[in-house]
């Protein structure tokens, strides 16, 4: 049943083809929305489509690297090409690697930095080149992540991790300012601890490091949420059809918390 006044309008969702992307899309195309379910592994958007199309809602897989310029311009010709519009961009596409920094070489920085902040950069150039064109403003809404805004600590080593994400804060502030002109609204969300194979990796790769039972890191992780339950990919896509809503209309440059209370600010 849809809440917002989303009907008919087109969005594109980045690492679309499960986790948090999925929901996202399986949520936007609840409310109406057109979605190109993007992602690098294009069988997993598939996937995502043949879901929305079993519950009525209207899709079209792409395969996309949003580290490649080629790429994520095809991705916005290909949704406008498909649904005749864009009016919504949802960047979520991200990857982590758990290393300390001092052990971090030139390789997982550039691969944390390309997927995460630049492939950011990418798809919302294009996208807002295609809102701009067409003079009816849009949405832009950023996943970066609680490690956008804290350091995850020594016991959490994703710090080139973190840097890309505050990257992608940075990236909402200054985008926000740039597109307000176009009323293209730019805007942020920051996750916890998400429900996701992501963090299925993290607590691998932890447990590993410090010889512990796999589940355990994820385990302690959870125990520390204000809320008492893990994140669900659901809490996430609930405040990315908020922002993209007319509710919303009123908002941009900024970054909001979805993670049940564990930051700060
Ligand atoms: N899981 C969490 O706890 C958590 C918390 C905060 C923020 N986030 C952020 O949410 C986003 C989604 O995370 P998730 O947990 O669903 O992860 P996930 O690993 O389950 O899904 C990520 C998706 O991105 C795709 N992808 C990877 N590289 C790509 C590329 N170059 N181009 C296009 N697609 C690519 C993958 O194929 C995958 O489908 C990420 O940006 C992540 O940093 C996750």
């Amino acid at each position: 049943m849809p809440r917002y006044d989303l009907e008919g309008q087109v969005a594109i969702v980045t690492g679309a083809g499960r986790g948090i992307g999925r929901a996202i899309s399986l949520r936007l195309a609840s409310e109406g929305v057109s979605v190109a379910v993007t992602d690098i592994d294009s069988s997993n958007a598939d996937n995502v489509v043949a879901e929305i199309e079993s519950d009525g809602g209207q899709a079209v897989a792409l395969q996309v690297d949003v580290t490649r310029k080629e790429d994520v311009n095809q991705m916005v010709q290909d949704t406008v090409g498909k649904f005749g519009s864009l009016d919504i961009l949802v960047n979520n596409a991200g990857v982590g690697a758990v290393v300390p920094l001092m052990d971090t070489d030139e390789s997982v920085w550039d691969t944390m930095m390309d997927i995460n902040a630049k492939g950011v950069l990418l798809c919302s150039q294009a996208a807002a080149r295609q809102m701009i064109k067409t003079g009816s403003g849009g949405r832009i809404i950023n996943n970066a992540s609680g490690a956008g805004k804290i350091a995850p600590g020594k016991d959490v080593p994703l710090g080139a991790y973190a840097a890309s994400k505050h990257a992608v804060v940075a990236l909402t502030k200054q985008m926000g300012l740039e597109l307000a002109q176009h009323r293209i609204l730019v805007n942020c969300v920051c996750a916890g601890i998400v429900d996701t194979p992501m963090w299925d990796l993290i607590d691998r790769e932890i447990a590993k490091r410090e010889g512990a039972p796999i589940g355990s890191v994820k385990a302690s992780a959870v125990d520390s949420i204000p809320l008492g339950r893990i994140q669900e990919p659901e809490d996430v896509a609930n405040v990315v059809v908020f922002l993209a809503s007319s509710d919303a209309s009123y908002m941009t440059g900024q970054t909001y918390n979805v993670c049940g209370g564990i930051l700060p600010y």
